[in-house]
């Protein structure tokens, strides 16, 4: 078996992954970034669109936010649209100037990738059969194959960024592990479609039919997504049915006009809510969907990864500098405050906007009152706002 070794041992090339890497590069501190998935397949995954202010400018801050300030879309606001009628959340004015910049996670995940690989850093892709060793002891190891060869990296630290569907967890003994869950009981059908976007900025739709939601990624690509039941399959939502309904959801009393397009991807996603505690043990740090998911209509996911390996990178650089482990002792707890700030936000979103299978009409009644409400008041409105652009309370 090869031996390999480095600092911290990075597992997953997604933002968490890729972020955690180059902010440790930045300071210093050399790691190995080990991906199952090939280059082209994790560039050309098509998942969140919104980066908040402090995304943005970290991305900025760290030398790879050169297309981003190019091609990203920044964003002054979004609209409520329930009951035919278009109710806008200013974010600049709510907030004293913040805003959010649409630009798809896979561009962010290209402009890390290139900038990693530019630099000389290591980083495999098509790596199988990762598993981590030793993850009590002050000597933890990646065992990997990378083509006919069996690898041994010895870290000092690991950094579990794998996602919800990795292995890093389970390198966690179950009764070290505690799992809040919740499933919510309906998906998102989300399209990219070959079309202009019919509409400026975000429209966030609470229709009778279910929720829709119209974002985009460029003035020629238009993403939107719709409410699909829980046991539906995307053989159930074949191109037409997605747009009858979106027309629908999205109608308003002024005659919306939604621009239809060729259809170059589509998928479903659930919306469900899972936070692990604590988010390490011994040497291993779990971060991003690795530890914690939320419902998508927050759109949190991605910001909250990065803002996770923020912390993480700030307190492995503390320790590589004075060998002080306050801040890693802490890193867990730091971080679960602003997962669970998260969590709430991507529920109440969640909870007003979509339909319920077992909504009454009552329940309809109390959920459009609140979106009147949250359009009406500016102390409702200022506190989707702030959360939307960027958790700062916690
Ligand atoms: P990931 O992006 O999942 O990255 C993990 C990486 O680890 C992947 O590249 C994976 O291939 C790799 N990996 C997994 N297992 C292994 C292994 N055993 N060995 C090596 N590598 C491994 N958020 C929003 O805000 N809005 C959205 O619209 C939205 N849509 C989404 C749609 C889908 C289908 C999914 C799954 C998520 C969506 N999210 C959305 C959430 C957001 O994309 C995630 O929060 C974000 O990707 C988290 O980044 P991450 O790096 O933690 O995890
Ligand atoms: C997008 C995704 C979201 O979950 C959201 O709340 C807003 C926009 C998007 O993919 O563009």
């Amino acid at each position: 078996m090869a031996k390999e070794r480095t600092q911290v041992g990075i597992i997953g090339a997604g933002p968490a992954g890729l972020m955690l890497s180059h902010l440790l590069a930045r300071v210093g501190i050399d790691s190995v970034v080990l991906e199952r998935r090939s280059r082209e397949y994790v560039e050309k995954r098509v998942r969140a669109g919104v980066l908040e202010q402090g995304t943005v400018n970290l991305m900025r801050e760290t030398g790879v936010g050169a297309r981003m300030d190019r091609e990203g879309l920044v964003h002054r606001g979004i609209a409520l649209r329930f009951e035919g009628g278009d109710h806008r959340i200013d974010f600049e004015d709510l907030t004293g100037g913040s805003t959010i910049t649409v630009y798809g996670q896979q561009e962010v995940v290209k402009d890390l990738i290139a900038a990693r690989l530019a630099a000389g850093q290591r980083l495999h892709f098509e790596i199988e059969d990762v598993s981590a060793h030793d993850v009590s002891s002050s000597a933890p190891k990646l065992r990997y194959t990378l083509g006919d060869e069996s690898v041994e990296l010895e870290c000092d630290f690991i950094a579990g960024c794998d996602g919800f569907h990795g292995v890093s967890r389970d390198a966690i003994p179950a009764d070290h592990l505690t799992r809040y869950e919740r499933e919510y009981p309906f998906g998102w059908v989300g399209i990219l479609a070959s079309v202009a976007p019919s509409a400026e900025e975000l429209i966030y739709s609470s229709h009778d039919r279910g929720f829709a939601l119209l974002s985009m990624r460029s003035p020629t690509l238009t993403r939107l997504y719709v409410q699909c039941d829980r046991s539906d399959t995307i053989d159930d939502w074949p191109d037409a049915r997605i747009w009858e309904e979106l027309h629908l959801r999205l109608a308003t009393d002024e005659g919306f006009e939604l621009k239809e397009g060729p259809i170059v991807e589509k998928t479903i996603a659930w919306m469900h809510s899972v936070v692990t505690e604590p988010m390490q043990h011994g040497r291993l740090f779990l971060a991003g969907d690795a530890a914690h998911i939320v419902p998508a209509t927050g759109a949190k996911g991605l910001n909250l990864a990065v803002h996770v390996v923020r912390v993480l990178s700030a307190a492995l650089d503390l320790w590589y500098r004075s060998g002080s482990p306050a801040a890693l002792a802490a890193y867990s707890e730091t971080c679960l405050r602003r997962v669970w700030r998260a969590q709430h936000f991507s529920y109440w979103m969640t909870t007003m906007l979509h339909r319920f299978p077992t909504d009454d009409a009552f329940q309809r009644k109390l959920q459009l009152a609140q979106l009147r409400w949250v359009s009406s008041s500016r102390d409702a409105a200022a506190s989707l706002a702030e959360n939307y652009v960027g958790i700062v309370r916690v």
